[in-house]
């Protein structure tokens, strides 16, 4: 899609992520797309206006009341006369604006008056993006239809790790292109995605798990959220961060899992990236197991889970109508990948290697074999956000 002709207001807050929005501005003067940039206080104790006004080639809006601005440009009109407003990167305190509908300031006026769609690429630190206040004001925007792009996960100028990193802007371009494309393909559909490790327990302090880290079961949920359909995410125990506007249930162990996703129903496509366990104790403890004097181990009778995947695949009228499941395998990853396919009556599996020397479970690449009833497609390393973002896109093409 072209962005030629087309005009982004960018808000640009504080946060020292402020910078990457000169890069952002460059690429989409690249393409041809018109910049009109809003710098709030906080944003100019990061990035001058001079800068921005360079990059974009257009003057820059920083103050509310500023009589020259008005009489050239109305704070009514500029919120209205571009095709999408973009704030990036969105500190914690223009979101709470936002929510709250505070108009104190330029920006926060223009948001509140708007009548075009909004994007935000939120900026922070780890904390800040985890707290209940910022998780309650992204659910209210993302309930209001204001779209999400990150933030990443990573190491943090505060020398924190954790997600709050702005999105590459190459990434947020894309977020916008999609937009300005009117692409919210899965708008009016609603998925169901499973994620991460489910806990089987064996006592009441015990348990049998995996190593899954719910990453590419995350990613996946906030990709096809991004595309416009309603996810509803039913994740295992993971220390990864809810992605923004999805609903997420959470559970422990793979009964729950099915109980949950079946509640979710009806659904137009559901996609099974947990780990489930395949096996449960047969009859947990619900006191904790003592060592015995003699030392001797306890023996544990495992019974098979159910196969959720399969369940859901089979549920008649209430199967969704694409269903992909995934593959961990350590040999014969197509054959399997295949096999499991026809046997689940899966639409697709997504298979992968996860042979420890591949470093993919539990790490932030993949790289997947797409199994459909077609063949197979092979697609190179990428991250797992990457591939969340190809996956949902596939996904789309199927409702086009
Ligand atoms: N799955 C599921 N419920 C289970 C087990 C697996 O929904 N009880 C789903 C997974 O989410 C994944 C797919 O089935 O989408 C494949 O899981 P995997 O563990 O790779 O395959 P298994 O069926 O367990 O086969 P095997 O143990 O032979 O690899």
């Amino acid at each position: 899609m072209s962005l030629a002709g087309k005009r982004v207001l960018l808000i640009v807050t504080g946060g020292i992520a402020a910078f990457k929005a000169l890069e952002l501005i460059r690429l989409l003067r690249k393409g041809g797309c018109g910049v009109t940039c809003v710098l709030t206080k906080g944003g100019a104790q990061f990035v001058t206006p001079l800068s921005l006004q360079a990059l974009s080639e257009h003057h820059v809006y920083t103050d509310l009341f500023s009589l020259t601005d008005e009489s050239e440009m109305g704070h009514i009109q500029l919120s209205r006369s571009a095709d999408l407003v973009v704030v990036a990167p969105a500190s914690a305190d223009i979101l709470a604006k936002m929510a709250a509908g505070l108009a104190d300031d330029l920006a926060s006026t223009l948001l509140l008056a708007t009548d075009k769609a909004v994007l935000v690429a939120p900026a922070m630190n780890v904390r800040m993006w985890g707290h209940a206040a910022t998780r309650a004001n992204m659910a209210t925007l993302q309930a209001r239809g204001v779209a999400v792009v990150g933030p990443d996960e990573g190491a943090m100028a505060c020398n924190e790790f954790g997600a709050g990193r702005l999105s590459e802007p190459p990434v947020i371009l894309a977020a916008i292109e999609a937009m300005l494309a009117g692409a919210r393909p899965l708008a009016g559909k609603h998925a169901i995605v499973t994620s991460g490790p489910t806990h089987e327990p064996i006592d009441p302090v015990r348990y049998i798990a995996n190593r899954s880290s719910g990453r590419q079961g995350h990613a996946i949920a906030a990709a096809l959220a991004a595309l416009g359909a309603r996810v509803t995410l039913v994740s295992g125990p993971v220390t990864v961060p809810d992605p923004a506007g999805v609903t997420v249930r959470r559970i422990e162990t793979a009964a729950e899992m099915l109980a949950a996703c079946r509640a979710a129903l009806p659904a137009d496509i559901a996609v099974f990236a947990a780990a489930v366990a395949d096996w449960r104790v047969a009859s947990a403890s619900d006191q904790k197991i003592k060592k015995t004097p003699d030392g001797a181990p306890p023996a544990l009778a495992l019974t098979p889970n159910p196969d959720i995947l399969a369940t859901i695949a089979a549920a008649g009228a209430d199967r969704p109508r694409l269903v992909v499941g995934f593959a961990a395998e350590t040999h014969d990853l197509r054959a399997h990948a295949q096999d499991k396919r026809r046997r689940k009556n899966a639409d697709w599996i997504v298979a992968n290697d996860v042979n420890p020397s591949t470093g993919i479970m539990g790490g932030a690449e993949n790289e997947i074999h797409l199994v459909t009833a077609e063949g197979i497609e092979d697609w190179p390393r990428l991250a797992k956000d990457e591939v969340a973002g190809r996956l949902a896109a596939r996904i789309a093409k199927v409702f086009a």
